[in-house]
């Protein structure tokens, strides 16, 4: 079992992953579309979103006990070519170990739009929180970064937003089940962004077109 596994039910309820402008945005970015792939669907917040706007909707992830329509990693789709209208993938992109193969395989299997939302990389300090908090993070991407990445997955950015957010901090030590003195480690290295029990961080929303 993977930890993905043992957190599926804190991250189905999870506050922060249930509500968002980002959501929003997906499924505004997204009309029209009849079908869509929702990759690393964690709790399935952007395939039921989705379903709400009356769109088909596949989710995949390779933990199980996500219960994904398909168990599969991002780097390894196993769909043919161009079988979706869209494929999105929100707030995951960072644990992929190989972020360039499952962006190229969300480039392979669309036949329009791929639509990432994800943290935006805030220093090597914040890395280091993330990492300790996550043993699973593998890395937060800056806006410079995504848009390199966009363009060699063949993907055109036709629109980008960023968000200047703000997260219950106590809740997000918790759903990865950070305690003792690696959260008070974590909450050291992020101090300055702690402001009333929210951390502060950047978040992007990418719509790309398919070249
Ligand atoms: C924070 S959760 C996803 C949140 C979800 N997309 C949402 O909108 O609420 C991160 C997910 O990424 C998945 N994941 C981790 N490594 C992955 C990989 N290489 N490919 C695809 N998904 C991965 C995990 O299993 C987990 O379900």
């Amino acid at each position: 079992m993977s930890v993905w596994d043992e957190r599926a039910e804190a991250y189905r309820e999870s506050q922060e992953h249930r509500e968002g402008w980002d959501l929003d945005l997906i499924a505004e970015w997204a009309a029209g579309a009849r079908t869509a792939l929702d990759v690393a669907s964690g709790g399935g917040h952007v395939a039921r979103r989705l379903r709400e706007a009356g769109v088909e909707v596949v989710s995949s992830d390779p933990a199980p006990g996500m219960r994904p329509d398909v168990v599969c990693p991002a780097e390894d789709l196993p769909f043919a070519d161009a079988s979706f209208d869209v494929v999105a993938c929100r707030l995951a992109a960072h644990h992929f170990q190989d972020v360039e193969a499952g962006l190229g395989e969300m480039a392979r299997v669309t036949r329009d739009l791929v639509l990432v939302v994800d943290n935006l990389r805030m220093g090597d300090s914040d890395e280091e929180a993330n990492r300790l908090r996550d043993p699973s993070h593998v890395r937060n991407y800056s806006e410079e970064e995504w848009h390199v990445l966009f363009a060699g997955a063949g993907l055109e950015v036709v629109e980008a937003r960023t968000e200047d957010r703000r997260i219950e901090f106590q809740p997000w030590l918790d759903r990865t089940g950070c305690t003792g003195e690696d959260a008070a480690r974590v909450r050291e290295l992020v101090a300055d962004r702690i402001e009333g029990g929210k951390l502060r961080l950047d978040r992007i929303a990418l719509k790309g077109r398919k070249r």
